[in-house]
């Protein structure tokens, strides 16, 4: 418990960074966090007051100046939760800034970890998963959604998803090769300093204080344009919406956080694991708009666009088989949960609701 006193949260405004920041003020009695980001994302801003409320301070740096984060003094842990997390960001040509944080920011954190002894913990992505062999992947569709089927011909991908033991060869986005590098670079930390390192590949996060866009953010983003009534686009796969991915309740994920903070080196030692979700907590495109529709009351026009997005995939899962046999975590909230959390916040948060609407 001693070693939970400091705890430093990059990207600490955001929609990760700041639920974690104040569910762990709250569970670890006589922590003190701090919070860092550059107000980068939208919406950031919106989430100081909240974290003055809850005793977060909150320093405005930026995780490519390791100055920024020496700020901080000495830390127990750090948890790196700062990006720029669209899988299609740098697709324009414009790469520094996604490489520049994603990945030197990463490396920085790494260091200040080095510097104070601390424990790490990275928000990786299932987007360092190469997405060929997923597009390849064998998959039923069904009547609103695609499957992935039983057998299939690469390891690690089954009808629970993607394990860890799924190849690693190819293309993952900008995006994912960020992350992935940092992954690579963290790893050597972890083994050459011997410090605790855990690494999360995270399937989609959802639930309130999620400034939801179009690229990053769906749950939030379908939730609020059914209570605005806002276009729609089901976008790729031939505009039928029945690509699906996992989602997980921001609450599940501060839960299984506090566990790996309490034993890091438990975590550490495992190198990896993929967390989300899973089978039992995911939706198609349709599927959403059903419980958005039932939840709002709201039915909007959403226009079907054929052409594939680049980097988008059909289905992602994430098979949380090892993380829970190893301690117990499985995520609680269902999909109807995580819609209704995001609903009524958009709808009780006047600084929310007039930044959606
Ligand atoms: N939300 C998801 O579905 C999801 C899924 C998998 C992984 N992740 C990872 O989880 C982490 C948190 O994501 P999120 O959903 O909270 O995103 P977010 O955009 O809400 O939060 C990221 C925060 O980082 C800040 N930031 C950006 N560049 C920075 C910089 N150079 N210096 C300091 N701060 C900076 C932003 O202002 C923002 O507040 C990210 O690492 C992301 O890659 C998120």
């Amino acid at each position: 418990m001693a070693k939970m006193k400091r705890i430093l949260i990059t990207g600490g405004a955001g929609f990760v960074g700041s639920n974690l920041a104040i569910y762990l003020k709250n569970h670890f009695e006589g922590s003190s966090i701090t919070a860092l980001d550059n107000l980068y994302r939208k919406g950031s801003e919106l989430n100081l007051p909240r974290l003055e409320e809850h005793g977060v301070d909150f320093i405005n740096g930026d995780v490519r100046k390791i100055s920024d984060l020496r700020k901080a003094g000495k830390i127990d842990f750090l948890i790196e939760c700062s990006a720029e997390p669209s899988v299609l960001a740098g697709s324009d040509g414009n790469t520094n800034y996604l490489i520049e944080t994603n990945l030197n920011g990463a490396i920085n954190c790494a260091e200040v970890c080095r510097e104070n002894n601390a424990g790490m913990i990275f928000l990786s992505t299932s987007r360092v998963y190469p997405m060929a062999p997923l597009v390849n992947a064998s998959i039923t569709e069904k009547e609103t959604r695609f499957n992935f089927d039983k057998q299939q011909a690469v390891p690690g991908l089954s009808e629970l998803g993607v394990s860890e033991k799924f190849p690693m060869d190819g293309e993952r986005s900008l995006y994912g090769a960020t992350k992935y590098s940092a992954e690579i670079i963290l790893n050597e930390y972890r083994s050459l300093f011997n410090i605790p390192i855990v690494i999360n590949r995270c399937g989609v996060i959802a639930g309130p204080w999620q400034f939801g866009k179009a690229d990053q953010g769906i749950a939030a983003f379908w939730t609020a344009a059914h209570i605005f009534k806002k276009p729609l686009k089901y976008i790729g796969f031939g505009g039928t919406g029945k690509q699906v991915r996992d989602f997980l309740h921001i609450d599940d994920l501060a839960v299984l956080i506090a566990l790996e903070l309490e034993s890091s080196e438990k975590f550490s030692n495992e190198g990896f694991f993929n967390i989300g979700g899973g089978s039992g907590t995911s939706a198609s495109l349709l599927e959403l708009t059903k419980i958005c529709e039932s939840t709002s009351g709201n039915s909007i026009g959403i226009t079907p666009e054929s052409t594939t997005r680049y980097a988008d995939i059909p289905v992602y899962i994430s098979d949380n088989s090892k993380i829970s046999a190893f301690c117990g975590w499985s995520p609680l909230k269902t999909m109807e949960n995580i819609i209704t959390d995001i609903h009524s916040w958009i709808l009780k948060t006047p600084s929310i609701t007039n930044l959606y609407r």
